[in-house]
């Protein structure tokens, strides 16, 4: 197994909870209210799932090893998925914030919930689209053999650091039944790959 393997399958995890914000969205738009304890959750599921857990590993061990080996943050691939990340975060801290204001500008908020919900889905999904096809490809080619199993070890301490024995699992588990809640089947979820075009 390579540390990218790990990566790629949190962003097929990653992708469940898209799929489900995505609708969550769409229904809020069109029934006027937002289903604020689904979208709790999924609030915290990006920041401790996709924040805390996975980009942690990115940020901290597997961006650090390609620049390592020449590939400049200022300008070059991991600095673009820095920036990438960080706009995420603030989509998230918008939507938490419009979650706050429902009970006092409803309109407003609910507006505001849906617009950074959908800056959200699309920004992760062409961000993990260049990662699993661009990034992480560049990585398994320029990454020695042993150092990738150094990687692959590390993350596993970032795991136990940033996120907590079980807690992964934890995550995996809310997704799932957050997608049951959406009626959303796991078949019918597009690979981010499919909203990348890199001509
Ligand atoms: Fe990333
Ligand atoms: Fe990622």
């Amino acid at each position: 197994m390579k540390p990218t393997d790990i990566l790629r399958a949190e962003h097929r995890v990653i992708e469940q909870v898209l799929a489900v914000l995505e609708k969550m969205a769409t229904q809020a738009e069109a029934s006027k209210s937002v289903d604020v304890e689904s979208a709790r959750q999924v609030i915290d599921f990006i920041r401790h799932f996709a924040d805390r857990c996975h980009h942690a590993k990115e940020e901290d061990r597997l961006f650090p090893a390609l620049e390592a080996r020449g590939f400049p943050r200022q300008g070059g691939p991991t600095g673009v998925m820095l920036a990438e990340h960080e706009m995420g975060r603030e989509c998230v801290r918008d939507m938490d914030r419009a979650l706050g204001e429902l009970d006092h500008a409803p309109e407003a908020a609910l507006s505001t919930f849906v617009t950074a919900a959908r800056r959200y889905v699309a920004l992760l999904r062409e961000h993990i689209g260049k990662e699993d096809n661009v990034l992480f490809v560049l990585a398994e080619r320029t990454i020695e053999e042993d150092a990738q199993a150094q990687l692959l070890s590390e993350f596993e301490a970032v795991e136990k650091e940033h996120v907590g024995e079980h807690v992964h699992e934890k995550y995996v588990q809310l997704a799932e039944s957050l997608m049951e809640r959406y009626g959303i089947d796991k078949q019918s979820i597009p690979r981010s790959g499919d909203f990348f075009c890199c001509h």
